[in-house]
């Protein structure tokens, strides 16, 4: 039986292109999104099994309903890919961000992901190789925006590169948890990528933006866990 994988805001950009990887390789894919209509439609046009699931990441008191109907219709999970995000303070200075910008990044890219993960950990531990890949990004990384040499001129969205960093803290806390299940926890930063988010001017295709979630998805068994990958590299925190 094929390995079932579900990925949050697969209806475009990163998580659809994830989801065009995954079926290709012969994975069962769940098509997250908060949209129906976006969502079945994404579902139908991947074709070769895959369907649609509603997750929004604000809604997360829909997730144990959630987990069972996975349970129930798909008879279990091996794959989480956090990859459903907002960026919501492009431009906005440290100085200046708002309460209510704060709050609904983090509803989405930090309390939505660890009550998603939370409320589908006992299907992904009854798995023989849960894996669970966490969409962050290298403007979340505290070690490159405190290099002079790295994101040298950026000073802005503190929202939503701090919500990425709190993810990178949940992702190896949680890997240490986990250590000695078959689960393996990692964070993605899938590169500067030309979707809605990363805009026109971003260096990388879809197709290339997408590798390093497929490849922590699939790790084998010796791969690594409670790391942060770009392009199978290693980033500094
Ligand atoms: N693109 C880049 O350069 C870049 C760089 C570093 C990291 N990332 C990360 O990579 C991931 C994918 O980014 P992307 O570039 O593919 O972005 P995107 O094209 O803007 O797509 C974001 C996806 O997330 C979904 N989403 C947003 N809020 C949601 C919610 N509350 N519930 C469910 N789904 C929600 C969107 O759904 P709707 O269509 O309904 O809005 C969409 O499917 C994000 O976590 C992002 O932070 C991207």
């Amino acid at each position: 039986m094929s390995k079932i994988a579900l990925i949050t805001g697969a209806n475009k950009g990163i998580g659809l292109e994830t989801a065009k990887q995954l079926l290709a390789l012969g994975y069962t894919v769940l098509v997250g999104a908060r949209d129906a209509e976006k969502g079945s439609q994404a579902a139908t046009d991947l074709g070769n099994g895959a369907t649609f699931v509603h997750v929004d990441m604000t809604a997360s008191d829909s997730f144990a309903d959630l987990a069972k109907s996975i349970e129930a219709n798909h008879g279990g999970l091996d794959i989480l890919i956090n990859n459903a995000g907002v960026g919501l303070d492009w431009g906005v200075p440290p100085s200046e961000v708002s309460q209510d910008l704060l709050r609904e990044t983090y509803e989405t890219n930090v309390f939505g992901v660890i009550a998603l993960t939370q409320a589908l950990l006992p299907l992904l531990k009854k798995s023989e190789a849960g894996r669970i890949v966490n969409l962050t990004s290298n403007i979340g990384s505290l070690t490159n925006q405190s290099d002079s040499r790295e994101l040298k001129d950026y000073n802005a969205a503190v929202a939503y590169c701090s919500s990425k960093a709190a993810l990178n803290m949940f992702t190896v806390l949680l890997a240490k948890e986990l250590r000695s299940t078959n689960i393996k926890v990692n964070s993605a930063h899938p590169g500067w990528v030309q979707t809605d988010m990363g805009g026109e001017q971003a260096p990388m295709k879809i197709p290339d933006g997408a590798k390093t979630s497929v490849w922590l998805a699939t790790l084998p068994e010796d791969g690594p866990t409670g790391g942060f990958f770009h392009m199978q590299k290693p980033l500094g925190w």
